[in-house]
């Protein structure tokens, strides 16, 4: 056994132009996924991975996302006065006594590699999670960073989420090539960040989670530009692994929704609707109003 993981970085420095004009003043992180903004999602998973430290990679537009996770007073009053208990029990404690958080600045936007980099004096010398609020994953049982990080503390391995991708989607992902899977691992011998599909080693894709060994750190330093002209994570994961260390790709249990594309973020709407206490059943007799009126106004 090897230590477990109680550090979860955030990288949440990008620009979110896929998501504009919504994004103008909005970060794309805060965007709601029915009730709650997407990075409650990845915290809530972190936390529930064991993670009591949450290291947020921001930039001078991304207030809002501390503001989030602050004690809002002027709110608390208003909803105390008014006896709101309900209301006012979600915004008191955005998270748990144990947990803290920390910001650390991305001066410029050189890549989610660079990004992760600036965490370092965080994260120090331990192994540490790196998670993409973009992919919100549902599952019924554990999160998926629960799931990697009892295989990483088992192994003591470098371990990435990964799912299989349409081959034309490559260029959209890390592409992983392993010699095969044990139950939901294997050995990684290699990774390029977004290929050409006809150039693509597999259509295994990786997912936004990772748990990562704190040798990333200086493979990171040495890591020059690559895809998009910026410092990529998988370049600095798979210079590791041609050194030798071990990282396993890992098939998480769960449904991994792409919010960083505007099917993905419908798609995980209707979801967390559809699986929610007191919306489901609204929810589902809307959609079929929705499907039947338009329907008919097609026959029209
Ligand atoms: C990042 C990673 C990529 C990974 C993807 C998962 O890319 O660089 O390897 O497959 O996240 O969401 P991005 O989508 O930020 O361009």
């Amino acid at each position: 056994m090897t230590r477990r993981i109680r550090k979860a970085v955030f990288p949440v420095a990008g620009l979110g132009t896929r998501f504009l004009p919504a994004t103008k003043t909005v970060p794309k992180e805060m965007l709601p996924i029915v009730d709650r903004p997407l990075i409650q999602y990845a915290v809530d998973e972190a936390i529930e991975a064991g993670c009591d430290t949450l290291v947020f990679v921001t930039n001078r537009y991304k207030h809002s996302v501390a503001d989030y996770f602050d004690k809002a007073y002027e709110l608390e009053d208003k909803l105390e006065r008014a006896g709101k208990a309900e209301q006012l029990e979600m915004i008191r404690n955005p998270l748990p006594s144990h947990v803290r958080t920390v910001f650390v600045t991305q001066p410029e936007a050189l890549g989610l590699g660079h990004a992760v980099l600036c965490a370092r004096p965080v994260v120090g010398d331990e192994p540490f999670a790196v998670m993409l609020p973009d992919d919100l994953i549902w599952n019924a049982g554990p999160g998926a960073l629960a799931q990697m990080a009892d295989h990483a503390e088992k192994t003591g391995a470098g371990v990435i989420a990964v799912q299989d991708v349409p081959r034309e989607r490559t260029s959209s992902y890390g592409i992983v090539a392993t010699d095969g899977f044990q139950d939901r691992h294997g050995a990684i011998r290699g990774m390029v960040e977004k290929p050409n599909p006809e150039d693509a080693p597999s259509t295994l894709g990786v997912v936004g989670r990772y748990v990562l060994q704190p040798g990333i750190f200086d493979a990171l330093e040495s890591t020059g530009r690559g895809s998009g002209g910026e410092i990529q994570l998988t370049d600095a994961i798979a210079s590791m692994i041609a050194d030798g260390s071990r990282h396993d790709a890992y098939r998480f249990q769960g449904t991994r929704f792409d919010c960083g594309t505007h099917i993905g973020l419908i798609e995980a709407t209707i979801r967390f609707a559809l699986d929610h206490e007191k919306l489901s059943e609204p929810a589902r007799a809307s959609m079929q109003k929705a499907l039947d009126e338009l329907a008919v106004a097609e026959h029209d």
